[in-house]
């Protein structure tokens, strides 16, 4: 990977981290959590209701009370662990996941170049 980015989760933190933009020239980011059973996990911030950033532009991305990814548009809320939508708008949808790998360390290496697997 060229210009990999190179980032350091930790639990309870979500991480928004700049890609390169889409084939439109529009900002695309990723953000990175880490779930309850200790290992990274990188989402397009990108709501599944309607196609803009999680936090707009707020970089709050987790809810205080249930430590849940959340959208602070219309409240959708993302379990960590695999994106999948458990209350909101698009209830029963799941945020694009973006390919990732992981160092000796334990950092988190992402390509800007990231996109998701085709569905
Ligand atoms: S835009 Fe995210 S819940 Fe509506």
């Amino acid at each position: 990977m060229s210009d990999v980015k190179t980032i350091e989760p930790k639990a309870g933190d979500a991480i928004l981290v700049y890609l390169n933009p889409d084939e439109r020239g529009r900002p695309r980011e990723a953000v990175v959590v880490v779930a309850d059973d200790g290992k990274p996990r990188v989402y397009l911030n990108e709501c599944k209701h309607i196609p803009i950033p999680l936090d707009a532009g707020t970089a709050q991305l987790l809810d205080d009370e249930t430590g849940m990814l959340f959208c602070g548009t219309h409240g959708a809320l993302y379990r960590l662990e695999d994106g999948y939508c458990t209350a909101g708008p698009c209830m029963g949808e799941t945020l694009d996941p973006l390919p990732f790998e992981v160092d000796e360390n334990g950092n988190v290496l992402l390509s800007p170049d990231a996109e998701p697997a085709a569905t």
